[in-house]
């Protein structure tokens, strides 16, 4: 399927920068979202200098009211065919450190499951009613296995896999596609925060194409990289105890994100 108007939240940094410049051409309209009103500025004019028409729409994900409102004014202008909730924090735990901090939990809970929620709520139905469109959602391979180091990280993108499989299913007859992204290691700001090895890391670009690759051939799951999925995959099926003795003999350090409750 291709897309002509696509809304894509996180636009501002990272992953959600690099989609919007893979798709913007002539053609194109793109409502982009972020928060940090500079970023988002110049992921705009970028996407404009590469001849994309580029709304922007400088909202927090988490304000449900500011998100419905902008969302049905975006589809207004042009009707969506593709929404990419992408928007995401990180959080976890440093070596030797046992529990998280409530705030910085409920916080990435109200961004990374609630925000997409926001995201992806107020186009459900203008889809079906339109009997197309496509919806996809950023999940990780941390949405896989629970990780020692990041319980609420992985909480989320769990989540958000269950609500897209959930949805894909139930969406289907009523034309609209469903897609679930989980990415391995990409170097991104958010990525940079955390110390640990990250194998198969690959650049923001790279995961960008292999994204609008496999999103235009309306396929169910986009992983990458392989390897990396199918050993995540392997440590589901695994006998547990063998699995938690490895992954907590892993040096992992991941900073406490300085979000709170909006
Ligand atoms: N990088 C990786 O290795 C990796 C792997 C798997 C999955 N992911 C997922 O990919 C997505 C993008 O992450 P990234 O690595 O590209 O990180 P990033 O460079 O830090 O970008 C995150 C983006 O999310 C936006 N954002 C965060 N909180 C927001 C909020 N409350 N409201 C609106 N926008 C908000 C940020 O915008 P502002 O800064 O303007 O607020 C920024 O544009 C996340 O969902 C992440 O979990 C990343």
């Amino acid at each position: 399927m291709e897309a002509r108007s696509i809304l894509i939240t996180g636009a501002s940094s990272g992953i959600g920068r690099a989609l919007a410049l893979a798709y913007a051409e002539p053609g194109m309209f793109l409502a982009l979202n972020g928060r940090d009103r500079e970023r988002l500025a110049n992921t705009a004019s970028a996407a404009r200098a590469q001849g994309a028409e580029v709304a922007t729409g400088e909202l927090d994900v988490r304000d449900q009211r500011a998100m419905t409102q902008w969302i049905a004014d975006s589809d207004r202008c042009c009707p969506i065919d593709l929404v990419i909730a992408n928007a995401g924090i990180t959080t976890g735990l440093r070596p030797g450190q046992l529990a998280e901090d409530p705030a910085a939990v409920r916080a990435i809970i109200a961004i990374n499951l609630i925000g997409v929620l926001n995201t992806v709520e107020p186009l459900i139905a203008p889809m079906c009613a339109r009997g197309k469109g496509q919806i996809a959602f950023i999940g990780s391979i941390a949405g896989i296995r629970g990780l020692p180091y990041a319980p609420a990280y992985c909480t989320t993108k769990a989540a958000v896999h269950a609500y897209s499989e959930s949805l894909r299913g139930r969406l289907e007859v009523s034309g609209v596609k469903v897609s679930l992204i989980i990415p391995g290691f990409v170097k991104t700001p958010l990525n940079d925060s955390i110390a640990a090895i990250k194998p198969l890391e690959i650049s923001e670009a790279g995961a960008a194409v292999i994204i609008r690759r496999g999103l235009e051939k309306g396929k169910p799951i986009i992983a990458f990289p392989k390897p990396l999925y199918l050993l995540a995959a392997l440590a589901r099926v695994l006998p547990v105890g063998i699995v938690d003795k490895v992954m907590a003999g892993i040096g992992v350090s991941i900073p406490q994100t300085p979000e709170r409750n909006a």
